[in-house]
């Protein structure tokens, strides 16, 4: 049994599929949820979480079906909200004990022991008989996550939890997050962030208007795309470009490739602009990311497609 799992899971709303046929099985993991701005992240989840109803298909957590046996997926789940806000009329502990209460935990020896455990887990022990008004925004996501693993669920959902957050704790964030995986727990979480996802989502999906276009570990996406050359010049575009290599962008005087071996396409790459009397201020090659993936998934958007002819003239007039 998959903790969470989907099968031609829909959403529509007005007439409009949101979330199309959505297949998922996952299990044990962290699995992240891509997608542009109203791709169907938080309908997919509050789907999953019972707070939505689907359309068609079908879609469970722990073996509790979300129509059927809403119930046992509440009992099986917890969900951090994109919008959620701690109570700042109440201390940390209050706060949590308070999702206790809702959680249905009457014995108060057991609740007290939970609340003490899920407060250390988040580091918030010292903090806990502090009015929460006085807490960082970090702190806030934290007592969240600790209100939500007072009921010791077996799968946890996460809708955005860094936004807003500064790096350091961006970082110890996931860093839970890591730890609650380790215990086994399934984390199904949504973001924006690029990066994070990459460093610490063991797979991830990328939704685009409702549908699942890429699936896979952030390695096994990485690894069907070309390397990334950048190259700081003010010349134009050399007209022969070295085989296999691909101008992709323009961007701050930077002149963006995609190519197979990047280390040899870069010697070829500065040849070429060498044989055209251009200069080349420096270059560099990397990987390439997730974000590249995800921008060849999901497109430019509202922005043009990629003009070689504008790219040259560009060139030309700086
Ligand atoms: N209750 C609703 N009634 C009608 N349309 C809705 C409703 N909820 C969501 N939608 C629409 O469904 C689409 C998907 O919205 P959703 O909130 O799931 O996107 P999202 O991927 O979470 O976006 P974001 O990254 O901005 O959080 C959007 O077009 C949105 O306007
Ligand atoms: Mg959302």
């Amino acid at each position: 049994m998959n903790a969470i799992e989907t099968n031609g899971l829909t959403k529509v709303y007005e007439g409009t599929a949101v979330v199309k046929a959505l297949d998922l099985k996952v299990n044990g993991e962290i699995y992240g949820l891509l997608g542009p701005n109203g791709s169907g992240k938080t309908t997919t989840v509050n789907m999953l979480t019972t707070l939505v109803r689907p359309s068609s298909g079908t879609a469970s957590v722990c073996g509790h079906d979300v129509t059927k046996d809403s119930a046992g997926v509440r009992q099986s789940m917890s969900y951090v909200p994109q919008d959620m806000a701690v109570d700042i009329r109440l201390t940390g502990w209050e706060n949590v004990e308070l999702f206790a209460k809702l959680y249905g935990i009457r014995d108060k020896a057991e609740r007290r022991e939970r609340i003490e455990y899920v407060l250390d887990i988040m580091n918030l022990t010292e903090r806990a008989g502090d009015m929460t008004k006085k807490y960082s925004g970090g702190m806030r996501r934290r007592l969240e996550l600790a209100q939500a693993l007072v009921h010791r669920p077996d799968v946890l959902f996460l809708d955005e939890p860094t936004v807003g957050l500064d790096v350091t704790s961006r970082r110890s964030i996931w860093e839970y997050i890591t730890k609650l995986r380790g215990t086994g727990m399934t984390i199904f979480v949504t973001t924006h962030q690029m990066d994070e996802a990459e460093r610490y989502c063991d797979r991830v999906g990328i939704l685009k208007k409702g549908v699942l276009l890429n699936e896979g570990t952030p390695a096994e996406l990485t690894s069907d795309l070309e390397d990334v050359v950048i190259v700081r010049t003010d010349s134009e575009l050399p007209q022969k470009l070295p085989d296999g290599v691909v101008p992709v962008k323009l961007e701050n005087g930077e002149a963006v490739f995609s190519a197979a071996d990047g280390a040899d396409s870069l010697d070829a790459i500065l040849d070429a602009y060498r044989a055209e009397g251009g200069k080349v201020f420096s270059a560099s090659v990397r990987g390439p990311t997730l974000e590249d993936v995800y921008m060849q998934a999901i497109g430019p958007g509202e922005e043009a497609p990629f003009d070689e002819d504008r790219f040259r003239n560009m060139m030309r007039r700086r």
